[in-house]
């Protein structure tokens, strides 16, 4: 079943292989060729071993067991330096000092700049024409620009980032990576680490009021490579996530019984229903156990919340759109440790700019067949041609 979900018609629609999961048990043994030795479907497991330390993020440490050649690539050096894929006290101190770029008084402070980003967005959208790309429109560079904003990249600079942000996300992917892939994503990473190095020291000569500064102001509290691997990485997690957010959430709102929903419970129904990140994988730390399957020392194991927030045992009758869904915990930011940082700045940005999508576009309509969605990280569509007819006023 793993295997089938590994495969690209898989990946493609991976909702019929959760539901065989399901029936199968909430986790189970897999043939470690597979590259995971265990697998957990079920939403009572998935969340208890998310938020159990004993599984752990594939740090350095474990990477180091299989031979340490990876060293000697940037891209996976640079993730392996975030707090991604480090664990305990490291991964809390980092994560602290990361925190205040997400403090609900930021947000708040940043609604302003999102609504004006957003606008900026509908007229690029009105002014393409239909049918529109919605994702090259819309949906791509407002996340892009959100971030920008956020740690104070420069306007003129945030075009540069989406090719090379999403070049070094590729190798995020379930599955083994190619080493096609690996050499691309370095010649981003390094391309990045550049642009960051040269900001954080313009930063440093000059702060302004952004979250470069604050962080460039830490002095020993983090180290310049911890630094600029998570200033890379905080833009690779909260652009293309967000960006599958709208796409996956656009088709959503679009058909009918969706246009009234409240926007804060539509997005989080988006989220529960077609999430953009559909896994994460952790390896045990000492000898365990999920659901009755025994997970040894060293093990990893594939933590599907994709699957997860389609479990029947959590989400009564998981395979419908429901808006109005009450007790609605889904998993599509994880739990945890590693629970995602960011949740509260996607949220936000989806509840503003759907109803304003819909506001500024009554009849806004999909325009034709949506490109594939075929990956189960950054999972979403290729492309989501629309019409769009600007209401006169
Ligand atoms: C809809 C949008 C988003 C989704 C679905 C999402 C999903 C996730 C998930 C599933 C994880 C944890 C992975 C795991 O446990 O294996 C995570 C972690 C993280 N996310 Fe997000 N994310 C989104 C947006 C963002 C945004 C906008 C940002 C920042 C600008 C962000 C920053 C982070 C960071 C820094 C972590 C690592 C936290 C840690 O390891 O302690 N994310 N995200």
């Amino acid at each position: 079943m793993v295997r089938a979900l590994l495969a690209p018609d898989g990946r493609r629609d991976p909702y019929p292989l959760y539901a065989r999961l399901h029936r199968l048990g909430a986790a189970g043994p897999l043939d470690p060729a597979l590259g995971y030795d265990v697998v957990v479907a079920g939403y009572a497991a998935a969340d208890r071993v998310l938020r159990d330390t004993t599984f752990r993020m594939l740090d350095a440490e474990h990477l180091d067991r299989g031979g340490t050649r990876w060293r000697s690539h940037p891209s996976l050096k640079t993730l392996q330096d975030s707090i991604f894929f480090t664990n305990g006290p490291d991964h809390a101190r980092v994560r602290r000092l990361f925190g205040q770029a997400f403090t609900a008084r930021r947000m708040s402070a940043l609604q302003p700049a999102i609504v004006r980003l957003t606008d900026r967005l509908l007229d690029r959208l009105a002014a393409a024409g239909s049918p529109a790309d919605f994702l090259t429109e819309f949906a791509l560079p407002l996340p892009s620009d959100v971030i920008g904003e956020l740690l104070g990249v420069p306007d003129e600079d945030r075009p540069w980032f989406p090719p090379r942000v999403r070049t070094f996300g590729a190798i995020l992917e379930i599955g083994r990576r190619s080493m096609r892939e690996v050499l691309a994503a370095d010649k981003a990473a390094v391309e990045l680490t550049e642009y960051f190095a040269g900001l954080l020291a313009r930063r440093r000569a000059e702060p302004r009021d952004d979250l470069v500064s604050v962080l460039a102001g830490m002095g020993d509290q983090l180290t310049d490579t911890e630094l600029l691997a998570n200033l890379i990485t905080l833009f690779n997690a909260g652009f293309v996530t967000t960006t599958h957010l709208l796409g996956n959430g656009l088709v959503l709102l679009l058909a009918d019984r969706s246009r009234g929903a409240d926007p804060g419970a539509f997005v989080e129904e988006v989220l529960r229903f077609e999430p953009p990140v559909h896994f994460g994988v952790r390896y045990a730390a000492a000898d365990a156990e999920i659901d009755g399957v025994p997970v040894a020392k060293g093990s990893t194991v594939l933590v599907l919340m994709g699957a997860a927030n389609r479990d029947p045992a959590r989400f009564p009758d998981p395979d419908r759109f429901d808006p109005t869904r009450p007790d609605n915990q889904h998993l599509a930011f994880s739990a945890g440790p590693h629970y995602c940082l960011g949740a509260a700045l996607s949220r936000l940005e989806g509840q503003l700019a759907f109803p304003r999508l819909l506001s500024r576009f009554p009849d806004l309509a999909i325009a034709g067949e949506p490109g594939v969605r075929n990956q189960l990280m950054l999972r979403g569509y290729a492309s989501l041609p629309v019409t769009v007819t600007a209401r006169v006023s």
